[in-house]
């Protein structure tokens, strides 16, 4: 079987080619990646850690969809890229840097510590799945808005900034809100593809909907209802 990987080294020339490999029917895409670095090309780039669907460190997009590599099985004519809206470093590797920026622009942990709150094994329950993130950064990956919108918070941090919003120990929810208002909640299109790459069945943008709902309560309005308002007064 034969899968085709799209390679990236910034000194060669051109820095971007696709290469196809022959692979054995069955594995993973993960070993099928080692064994071509092991047999064919040591200078083959990847990353993975856990090789279990845990660490996160091995997604990749196949077919133009984000998966894991230890978890996805290959098919024929598959097109392996890097995930995307993150620099690429290396073949498959990609710059997790701009990612990881976008939670202390999000304000994505815990501001102020409310001592006396007691949480609810109910209230526990509504924040441990943002917990359950593995930063594979999908959902970064998978986001359309990114593309045309590079300062957007995405999905990765509005994601984790609601989980802190919907714990009963912070104290003030409200920093995480204004946090997320410029290049925020009101510039998702809420299409969903990050929820539906998330291998961890996170839903960033049930999320985001409920971050828009908080910003409501606190006095923000949606900018674009704001200028649709403005259209409609003109007839
Ligand atoms: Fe850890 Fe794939 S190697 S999730």
């Amino acid at each position: 079987m034969k899968i085709s990987i799209k390679r990236y080294h910034a000194t060669r020339q051109p820095p971007s080619i696709t290469q196809s490999f022959e692979i054995e029917e069955g594995v993973t895409l993960l070993e099928a990646l080692q064994s071509i670095k092991a047999r064919e090309d040591a200078t083959l780039t990847f990353r993975a850690g856990c090789r279990s669907g845990v660490c996160g460190s091995c997604a990749v997009r196949v077919n133009g969809r984000e998966v894991l590599a230890c978890a996805y099985k290959p098919k024929e004519g598959d097109l392996v890229e890097p995930l995307r809206n993150e620099a690429v470093v290396k073949d498959l590797v990609v710059d997790q840097k701009e990612a990881f920026a976008t939670l202390p622009r999000a304000r994505a942990w815990l501001q102020a510590y409310d001592e006396a709150a007691v949480v609810t094994p109910e209230e526990e329950k509504r924040t441990e799945i943002q917990s359950d993130c593995i930063l594979c950064h999908s959902c970064y990956s998978a986001c359309p808005v990114l593309e045309t919108l590079p300062e957007f918070l995405g999905p990765f941090a509005l994601t984790r900034a609601w989980r802190y919003v919907a714990d009963p120990r912070e104290a003030d929810p409200k920093s995480h809100i204004d946090a997320v208002q410029h290049a925020g909640v009101w510039d998702c299109t809420l299409c969903g593809e990050c929820t539906a790459v998330c291998p961890q069945g996170i839903d960033p943008k049930g999320d985001i909907t409920l971050l828009r709902t908080k910003s409501a309560q606190y006095g923000y309005l949606d900018p674009n209802m704001q200028s649709f308002g403005s259209f409609g007064l003109d007839f």
